[in-house]
C-alpha cells in the first residue's frame, strides 16, 4: 500500500559493470551512496567479466549493510528495492537482480527495475548540496560511459528519444583504449584527462569518423591512433615517454571533437533551452569545457551533475525507482536482466 503523504525511503542496487552500490533515498535526497570499485582489473587493462562478477558477490552484502546504517534506517523501513536491469554485464546484473529480488521477497516490498542509461539521466534530479536547478523538460542529452554513448531527447522522465548512438566503441571505451595504448592503467579517460592538461591537443592528428546522422564511432579513431603509436616506435622507442602529454591531449581533444561536432549538429536541428551531461566521461575536463562554449552560442542552461554521481552509482538507481514508485511501476520475480539495449 503506498502512502502518499509519506516520502518513501527507496534502496538501490548498481551492478552493472565493475562497482558495485547501494544508495538510500528518500524521495530525490540521497541519504547514502556507498560504491565499491573493483581495483582488481586495472592489471588486465580492461573489466574482466568473471572477475567482475565474483567482486559484486563478495561486496553485495556489506555495501547494502553499510548504505543503510549510513542512511540511519533499517531494512524494515525501505519502501521498495529499485535495481539495475540492464544495460551491462550479464553475469555482473544477475549479482544485483538476484541480491534485489530476495531482499525484495524477503521483506514482502515492491520490486522496481531500472534502466541503467536511463537512470544516468535522472542523475541530474538528485538534490545537491549547492541546490542546483534541476533541469526542465524537454532538453538533450548526452550520455558517455566506458558502455555507452548516446544523444537523446528527454520529454519527461520516463520518455526518452534516442537521436544518436554509438556504432562500435563507447566514448569511455576510446579513452580506455587509447590509454591502454599508452600503457596507461584502466580506467585510463581520468589519466588521459590528467596527462592532457598539459599537453598540446593540436600537436598530432588523427581520423575522426564522419558519420552523416548524429550517431557515433570511435573505432577508426582508436585504429589510427594505434597505427600512429606502432609506426612511431618503430623510428623511436622512447617516443611514448617522451611525448606522453602531447599525444594525451592529442586524442583527448580528437575523441571530445567527435562528440562535441554532434551536440553542435543536435543543437541545430532540435531546439531546447536546457542540456545535460551524464555518465562518466561527464568527469572530462575537456568535454565540460566544450560545453559551456556550446552553452554561450546557443544560449543554453547546461546541467552536469557533481562527478560522485557522474561515473556509476547507486543512487541514481533509486532516484529513478522513486519516480516509477510513485506511478506504482513495479515488477515481478520473473523479470530477467538484459546486457544490451537492444535485447
Ligand atoms: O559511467 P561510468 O562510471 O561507467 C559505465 O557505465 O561505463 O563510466 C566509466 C567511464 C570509463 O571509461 C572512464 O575511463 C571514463 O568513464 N571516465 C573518463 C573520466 N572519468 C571517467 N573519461 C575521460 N575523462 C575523465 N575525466
Ligand atoms: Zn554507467
Amino acid at each position: 500500500m503506498i502512502n502518499r503523504n509519506i516520502t518513501p525511503y527507496i534502496l538501490g542496487i548498481e551492478s552493472s559493470c565493475d562497482d558495485t552500490s547501494a544508495a538510500v533515498v528518500c524521495g530525490t535526497k540521497i541519504l547514502s551512496n556507498v560504491i565499491a570499485g573493483q581495483k582488481i582489473h586495472a592489471e588486465y587493462g580492461g573489466v574482466v567479466p568473471e572477475l567482475a562478477s565474483r567482486a559484486h558477490q563478495q561486496n553485495i552484502i556489506p555495501v547494502v549493510d553499510t548504505a543503510l546504517k549510513r542512511a540511519g534506517i533499517t531494512k524494515n523501513q525501505i519502501a521498495a528495492i529499485a535495481y539495475t536491469n540492464g544495460p551491462g554485464l550479464l553475469g555482473s546484473l544477475l549479482v544485483g537482480s538476484s541480491f534485489a529480488k530476495g531482499m525484495a521477497l524477503g521483506l514482502n516490498i515492491p520490486l522496481i527495475v531500472v534502466d541503467h542509461l536511463q537512470a544516468h539521466v535522472l542523475a541530474n534530479f538528485l538534490d545537491t548540496e549547492e541546490n542546483k536547478p534541476k533541469p526542465e523538460f524537454p532538453f538533450l542529452c548526452l550520455t558517455v560511459s566506458g558502455g555507452h554513448t548516446q544523444l537523446l531527447m528527454v520529454h519527461d522522465y520516463f520518455n526518452m528519444e534516442i537521436l544518436g548512438r554509438t556504432i562500435d566503441d563507447a566514448a569511455g571505451e576510446a579513452f580506455d583504449k587509447a590509454a591502454k595504448i599508452l600503457g596507461l592503467t584502466y580506467p585510463g579517460g581520468p589519466i588521459i584527462d590528467k596527462l592532457a592538461q598539459q599537453g598540446n591537443p593540436k600537436r598530432f592528428t588523427f581520423s575522426i569518423a564522419k558519420l552523416p546522422n548524429l550517431n557515433f564511432s570511435f573505432s577508426g579513431l582508436k585504429t589510427s591512433f594505434l597505427y600512429f603509436i606502432r609506426d612511431r616506435l618503430i623510428e623511436n622507442p622512447n617516443f611514448i615517454e617522451e611525448n606522453l602529454h602531447d599525444l594525451a591531449a592529442s586524442i583527448q581533444f580528437h575523441i571530445i571533437k567527435s562528440l562535441t561536432d554532434k551536440m553542435d549538429k543536435a543543437l541545430k536541428t532540435y531546439r531546447c533551452t536546457n542540456f545535460v551531461l551524464s555518465g562518466g566521461v561527464a568527469a572530462n575536463s575537456e568535454l565540460r569545457k566544450k560545453m559551456l562554449e556550446l552553452a554561450d552560442k546557443y544560449q543554453l542552461r547546461v546541467t552536469i551533475p557533481p562527478l560522485a554521481l557522474t561515473t556509476d552509482n547507486a543512487a541514481m538507481i533509486a532516484c529513478y525507482g522513486y519516480f516509477k514508485y510513485l506511478r506504482k511501476e513495479f515488477s515481478d520475480l520473473s523479470v530477467m536482466p538484459y546486457s544490451s539495449i537492444d535485447e
